[in-house]
């Protein structure tokens, strides 16, 4: 009786003699390990999608892992026969923005001012040498997501991207949102988040085409819990109000055990409170907030929504914790924004789907834009009503037969619940500014799924307020934008670190009609104007 294999879309029959590590590599999958299979490591993690109960049973190594994640060099096929469908956590082929899009001053030339300079031989930093080399310099900005990972390697004297890598944050193990990975953090002591995350990031870094002891500072952001469980603070506090360590942070390569040089400085860019992070805060040093005489909104549609709204006048942001759907997470064939996802979905006048594949490759799976297009086009062909629920009483659509690409009712009822939270948050913060959807001069959709989203499909199932679409700007990662304009500028920095104490955070949850939009919110139609409500 054969079990069939299939790693990262690969298949086999399953070899039972040899771990899943093992199985990988004959298929040229390229697993990380620092331990040569030794169990010390924990970075050679999979996750399985299918056939779980058909693997040996977790060892001692993999006691620290939760869900449906083994370490791959303990694990082995049992089972008699059946399925096993696994993927290490992915990386190096996700899309990513290499620039943002329609920001104020993008295209133009910036001002070089990084901390990082050279006189002569000497590299310094803030003016204090930390070597002597006439090598290149470069530094490294980082948005690191709850689900999402982004670098961008810098040459600091040009200013010039040398090289960019995105993978999946393999944190995952820990939980899929931030609640369970304060949890995580809390429940297991020894850092095994931080330390886990440390161990792909130098892999990542080693694989850059530069010598990574030329990296001389590395510029963090991300949410308050991904950015204080990096530096090793407490994050168990997270969300109590107020949060302590709003302020920047600072540590050395060697302290944040990457291959970078060992003075090189990390530094965490500032976050607003526990609740809205130093995306958030980087998001605004993209838009240039700072200098913006216009109302402008900047939605980053991800795990946790972030929303800015205001000018230079006066800034609200809030965070909304819409959970992992929206990247693929908790639905059935989801899956990131890397190849083989579908990224678009249309159905004809004839009811037959057509689905576009990012790498034209075979689907194995729906992304964050892909899940709204269906959801769109479903709706539009009155497949789907608002409420969620399919026609003729199915729970079930298949988008391809062959491939067994799906949507089910429940992933549906997911979508419908980060919707909603996210509906909410924008609703809370317009009234609590007391302005009206049309008020907005413009509406940045920021992150890597906002800009590949169809902004017709997504007003239609009301997951962005139904403006006039010149009013709305697919500007791309702006977190990594305000990172890398960080990265390369000491004033712009300064100005970021100033910006955030002028924010006002906006706590949705204590709004009197957070629920009454969030049920509103998660009904799949254009978002209606709610009165101001503040
Ligand atoms: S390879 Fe290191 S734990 Fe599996």
């Amino acid at each position: 009786m054969a079990v069939t294999l299939t790693i990262n879309g690969k298949t086999i029959e399953a070899d039972r003699e040899r771990s899943i590590f093992d199985q990988a590599e004959f298929l040229g999958i390229d697993v990380p390990t620092s331990c040569r299979k030794q169990g010390k490591c924990r970075e050679c993690m999979v996750e399985v999608v299918e056939g779980m109960q058909l693997l040996s049973a977790n060892t001692e190594p993999e006691k620290h892992l939760k869900g449906d994640f083994r370490l791959s060099c303990q694990t082995f096929v049992t089972g008699g026969s059946g399925v096993v469908r696994c993927h290490t956590m992915r990386r190096g082929h996700m899309r990513i923005e290499r620039h943002a899009l329609g920001l104020p001053g993008s295209g133009a030339p910036m001002k070089l001012d990084p901390a990082v300079t050279r006189d002569g031989d000497r590299i310094l930093i803030d003016g204090i040498e930390v070597e002597r080399s006439t090598g290149p310099i470069h530094g490294i900005a980082m948005d690191l997501g709850t689900t999402t990972i982004v670098l961008r390697l810098i040459d600091l004297e040009t200013g010039e991207l040398v090289a960019d890598a995105s993978f999946e944050n393999p944190q995952r193990f820990g939980g899929s949102d931030v609640m369970s990975r304060i949890s995580y953090d809390t429940d297991h002591p020894g850092r095994l988040l931080m330390r886990t995350l440390a161990g792909y990031l130098s892999h990542a870094i080693e694989k850059f085409p530069v010598d990574p002891k030329t990296i001389y500072e590395m510029v963090v952001v991300g949410n308050s819990t991904m950015r204080d469980l990096f530096f090793r603070q407490s994050v168990y506090s997270i969300g109590q109000n107020p949060y302590r360590a709003t302020t920047s942070l600072v540590e050395s390569g060697r302290r944040a055990l990457l291959p970078i040089h060992p003075k090189a400085r990390v530094y965490g860019a500032p976050i607003i409170s526990g609740h809205v992070g130093a995306d958030a805060a980087a998001c605004m040093l993209a838009v240039d907030m700072a200098h913006e005489e216009r109302l402008v909104a900047v939605m980053d549609i991800g795990t946790n929504t972030e929303l800015i709204l205001g000018n230079k006048n006066r800034i609200l942001a809030a965070s909304c914790p819409a959970g992992p759907t929206f990247e693929g997470g908790a639905i059935a064939c989801g899956m990131p924004a890397l190849d083989g996802a579908v990224e678009e979905v249309a159905i004809d006048d004839g009811g037959k789907f057509h689905l576009t594949v990012i790498g034209d490759a075979a689907p194995e799976g729906i992304c964050g834009s892909g899940l709204v297009d269906v959801l769109s086009e479903l709706l539009r062909t009155g497949r789907m009503n608002e409420m969620g629920r399919f026609a003729h009483d199915s729970h079930r659509v298949t988008l391809d037969q062959e491939h067994d690409i799906y949507l089910l009712e429940s992933d549906v009822n997911e979508l419908a619940q980060a919707k909603g939270a996210n509906v909410a948050g924008l609703h809370v913060v317009f009234s609590s500014y007391g302005i009206e959807f049309d008020d907005i001069d413009v509406f940045y959709l920021a992150g890597g799924f906002g800009r590949h989203l169809k902004v017709v499909a997504s007003k239609r199932i009301g997951l962005v307020p139904d403006l006039p679409s010149a009013k709305i700007v697919q500007a791309g990662n702006t977190a990594i934008e305000g990172a890398t304009i960080a990265l390369l500028s000491k004033s712009k920095r300064q100005e970021l670190e100033d910006l955030v104490k002028k924010v006002e955070h906006c706590r949705l949850e204590t709004h009197p009609h957070f629920f009454d939009f969030f049920v509103e919110g998660c009904q799949f139609k254009p978002v209606e104007p709610i009165p101001c409500a503040s």
